[in-house]
Parts: C-alpha cells; structure tokens; sequence
C-alpha cells in the first residue's frame, strides 16, 4: 500500500459529546463544508461531521480531498468521515489523519450511492460483516495506539442492513462495540431504499438498549419537533441532522429551545436573510472563491423555498454573476423584511 500523502496539520479539536440536549451536524456530502459547519456551530450544532472523504483519496495528495478536510479552530468538535473498502487504505488513511491531529473519525458504513459502493464501500460493507470486522479494527487500531497522544475516538454510521430479511442489527453493533468502536449512528433504513419509505425509529431504540456505547439517531429530522420526538421514543444518545439543517440551520437552536419548554419558531423571513447573509459571509472567508459562489448561490434555493416569490428568485440567481450581484438580488428579495433598513453585507 502507498503511504498516505502529508496531510496538512489540523488545529486541536475537542472530543465529541453525546448529550440529548447537544444535536450534530450530519455528514452530508457536498453540502457539510467548513462554511457550513461554522454557519450550523452558531446556530448551536454542537459537533460537526465532515462529507465522507474517501479513504483511497487521502492516500493521494489530491487538492480535492484537502479541500474536504479544510478547518479552523472554531470549527470544533470536529468529526472526520471517512469511507473505504478495503482495511488496508482506511488503516493508511487513518494513521495519515491522525498523524496531521486529525482524533475523531466516523466510518461510513450507510452510503449507497454508485461512486461509493462501486468500491465495495459504504452500505455495500452491511452485506459482508467479516469484511466490515476486518476494517472496523484496523481504523480502531489506527485511531486509537497513537503512543502519547490524547487518544482518538471511532464511530461507525450504519443502516439496517443492505436490504429487508438481510438485517445485521444487533449483531454486527455489539461486534464494533467489543472491538472499541465509540458510539454507533443509525440510519434505519435497508441500503437498498435509499431515502424512500419512512426511517424506522424503532430500530434506534433498539439498538440503543442493545449497546452501551451512544448511539445517535438519523433519519427524517426535518424539523427540531422530529429530533425531539425521536430522543425522547428511543433513548437515543443524541441526533444528528441532515436535511432539516440544510433546510434551517436554526434548527439546532429550536431542539434546544424545545427541550427547555418554548415553542417552535414560526418561520421568519428576517431570521432567514440573517442566516442566508451570514453563511454568504462564511462562505467568502472560507471557501475557494469561484467554487464557493457558485456553491453557495446553488443553496440559496433551498433556503427560500417556503417563500413567495422563491421560484422566481431561483431563475434569477442562475443569471447572477458575483457575489455583488447576488447580495443585490437577496436584498430586493428580503426588502419585505424587517431589517431591510441594515447595511447590505458585502
Ligand atoms: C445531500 C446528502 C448528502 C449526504 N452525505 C452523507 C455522507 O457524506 N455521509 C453519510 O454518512 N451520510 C450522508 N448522508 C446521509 C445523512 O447524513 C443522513 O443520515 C440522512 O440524510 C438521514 O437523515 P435525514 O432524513 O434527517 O436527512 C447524506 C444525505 C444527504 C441528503
């Protein structure tokens, strides 16, 4: 196996924590970048996960993949994902992340789409354990014998199994969890639904009763209420979103909000051109400028889209060619707005 490239040193991060009252940002590939991440840490994510960075990538030095692993020391608890099909590579990879400071990692074992399980990895692992064992161990080995340093941490990202009737729940759990994996996410459907149908929550509580490393609970938060709803059926340790954050990135602020008794925010046009504003500004500080444009006036669609006038907005922003341009057209969009008498953000 070719040694890992150099990776560039990570700032220290502080360990993850699995505290109900402490929801995650969800690995979401081309979506949890360092803009993002920091935009969801001010709205009260409380640890972040990375996209999934292939494993095999990392052992080459490609300016893509050190893109993906891009942060800051605000940006912290941060959580490296990772995914691989073969011990080898995710061993090499591992030994290479911890070598640059990189501690906590989690192990994709829940993506189905072609590019990832063309390479035998993500879900594609649920359908071969003994294969799945062989790689959980070595990354736990790779994480944790670092001599002398604060020690990692490893976590595993499942589904139920690859499809219904091939279910690897409980088992394949309590194997990660005898071999030291840290804490198990759950995603509760089959690999082979993708999205469709509806998560099965039950399974996380299950599983949860079943183990006694944290488990987090994935799968249909789309709203504060949902990850409210699911801690408090499952017992789960915690939960991670995904959609719902990219939807609202207040959405970790409204958990918190719900747990203590108040209610739901209505949603909030003003609120929104804040959040919108401020992950423009992230973006401009932090990402490569062309690509992070055309990235971030992509999102913008998303954000809006329970808004009037959402659909022609979303015309509009294909046309618009800087960033000028684009807080220009945010600015007639939000003129509704409350604060439409504040200084533009350049
Ligand atoms: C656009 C997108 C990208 C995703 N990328 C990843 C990824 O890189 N790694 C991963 O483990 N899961 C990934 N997921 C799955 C999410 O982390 C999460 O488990 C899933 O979306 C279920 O949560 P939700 O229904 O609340 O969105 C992705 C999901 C979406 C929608």
């Amino acid at each position: 196996m070719r040694p890992a490239a150099a990776i560039p040193a990570a700032p220290v991060s502080a360990p993850p924590v699995f505290d109900p009252e402490r929801p995650w940002l969800a690995p979401l590939a081309g979506y949890s970048d360092l803009p993002f991440r920091l935009l969801c840490r001010e709205y009260g994510a409380a640890v972040c996960e990375t996209e999934m960075i292939s494993a095999k990538g990392l052992l080459y030095e490609t300016k893509r993949t050190y893109e993906l692993l891009r942060t800051t020391p605000e940006d912290s608890p941060l959580v490296v994902q990772i995914f691989g099909g073969d011990p080898d590579s995710v061993k090499t990879a591992a030994v290479a992340l911890r070598g640059a400071g990189y501690r906590y990692i989690d192990f994709n074992a829940g993506c189905s789409v072609r590019k990832v399980a063309r390479q035998g990895a993500g879900a594609a692992l649920l359908g071969d354990a003994a294969l799945f064992m062989r790689i959980a161990k070595a990354l736990i080995k790779a994480v944790k014998d670092e001599a002398g340093t604060t020690p990692g941490m490893v976590g595993f990202k499942l589904r139920l199994g690859v499809a219904r009737g091939r279910e690897v729940l409980p088992d394949l759990a309590l194997a990660l969890e005898d071999a030291g994996a840290d804490w198990i996410t759950l995603h509760p459907r089959y690999a082979k639904d993708g999205f469709s149908g509806a998560a099965d929550w039950d399974e996380i509580g299950r599983l949860a009763e079943r183990v006694s490393i944290p488990v987090i609970g994935s799968g249909d938060l789309f709203t504060a209420t949902d990850g409210i709803n699911l801690i408090s059926t499952s017992d789960a340790s915690t939960v991670m979103y995904a959609r719902g954050a990219l939807y609202n990135p207040d959405i970790f602020n409204e958990h918190k909000n719900l747990l203590t008794g108040r209610t739901a925010n209505e949603p909030d046009k003003n609120a929104l051109a804040k959040i919108i504003r401020r992950h423009i500004e992230l973006a401009r500080i932090h990402g490569p400028e062309k690509r992070a444009f055309v990235k971030t006036r992509s999102l913008i669609p998303r954000y809006v889209r329970a808004f009037p006038g959402a659909a022609s907005l979303r015309g509009r922003l294909c046309e618009v060619p800087d960033w000028d341009a684009l807080n220009e057209l945010l600015y007639d969009f939000f003129r509704g707005a409350p604060d439409e008498s504040e200084e533009r953000t350049g």
